[in-house]
């Protein structure tokens, strides 16, 4: 493995408290996500996905966006940037009125699960998100776009990486400043994490390009693995594995971000956020939840009664 490609800084999207949270079927009071929020900008997170505002009646959980949005943007005045996730022109008038700064806008690269996520085709999808980014961009807000089902389909399998590649081009053309491409039910290994790699940077800067992975299978942080030898900065994760799109037959949580820092601090790479405290942040959701954490980092440090050896980089 081409270890000197790798960065000595990366990025991490939290996407605890919209993907961690919005598959959770039990109501989660809309004060406990903020504390949940605030947590995690005190583990040193500069980028979380704070809701989405999208159909109440799809996503139950989100239905408080209106109210939780208030609650945390004042941490943006710490720099912190806290994204909401917006499916039309509908979701960004809601973002507007609320003094959103950036939004994230979904698409996918599978018409069958776009269809099941978000009513529409992918060509249909990007007639919605086409005026919803140039209105958002005129307004002065940061746009970010998501690429789900790109390293594989639950209702279509395989994916070809040159559609992932299209549809990730044309977000960029469209202003988008990020593109996260996601794998929606964790089918990719690092073969086609390559296979796609090599086609979508052809198209889109490295800079640009973040990795979403889903560990339904056990493979997210060996495909990060992999991103990092492209050079690639920014990964989403979420506080203790929480997460899964409802529309996703089979889906299952985020990498937890316990285990992407973890790897991260054995490699030397920097991320700015504090182990022990994220730690803290998971075990106050999933406390909330009931659950218990699958992530493997935190399952180790609570079995060690919080005393463990991290190795580090000689
Ligand atoms: P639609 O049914 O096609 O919308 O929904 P429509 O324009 O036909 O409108 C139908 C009704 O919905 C109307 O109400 C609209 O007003 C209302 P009525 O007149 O019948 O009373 N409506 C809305 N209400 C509130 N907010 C809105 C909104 N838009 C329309 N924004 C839509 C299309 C996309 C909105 C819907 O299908 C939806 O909300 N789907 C949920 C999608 C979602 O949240 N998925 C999970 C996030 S994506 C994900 O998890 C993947 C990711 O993590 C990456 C990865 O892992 O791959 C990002
Ligand atoms: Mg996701």
């Amino acid at each position: 493995m081409n270890f000197s490609a790798f960065p000595k800084k990366i990025k991490i999207v939290e996407v605890g408290p919209r993907d961690g949270l919005q598959n959770e079927k039990s109501v989660i009071e809309t004060k406990d996500k903020a504390t949940l929020i605030n947590m995690l900008e005190d583990c040193g997170h500069q980028s979380i996905e704070v809701t989405s505002f999208v159909r109440p009646d799809r996503m139950p959980q989100m239905a408080d966006a209106r109210e939780l949005f208030p609650l945390v943007k004042g941490l943006s005045e710490k720099g912190v940037a806290l994204t909401c996730l917006v499916p039309n022109l509908k979701g960004l008038e809601v973002a507007k009125e609320l003094g959103v700064k950036e939004i994230a806008v979904f698409t996918a690269s599978s018409d069958t699960f776009n269809k099941k996520n978000i009513n529409a085709t992918i060509s249909q999808s990007f007639d919605r998100i086409e005026p919803v980014i140039k209105d958002a961009l005129a307004s002065g807000i940061k746009v970010r776009g998501y690429v789900s089902t790109a390293f594989g389909c639950p209702y279509e399998g395989y994916i070809d990486p040159a559609s992932v590649t299209e549809v990730a081009k044309r977000l960029t053309e469209l202003g988008c400043y990020e593109i996260s491409l996601g794998d929606t039910v964790g089918t990719g290994s690092p073969l086609s994490v390559q296979t796609t790699l090599d086609l979508v940077l052809k198209e889109v800067p490295k800079e640009n390009v973040a990795l979403h992975f889903h560990d339904t299978r056990g493979m997210a942080v060996t495909n990060i693995l992999m991103g990092l030898s492209y050079g690639i900065t920014t990964f989403d994760a979420s506080t203790g594995g929480l997460g899964g799109c409802p529309y996703a037959l089979g889906a299952t949580g985020n990498v937890a971000t316990e285990d992407l820092v973890y790897l991260c601090e054995t490699l030397g790479i920097e991320t700015g956020i504090d182990l022990m405290k994220l730690s803290l942040a998971s075990e106050f959701i999933l406390g909330i939840l009931k659950k218990k954490t699958t992530s493997k980092f935190l399952q180790a440090y609570i079995n060690s009664e919080k005393n463990l050896y991290i190795p580090k980089p000689l």
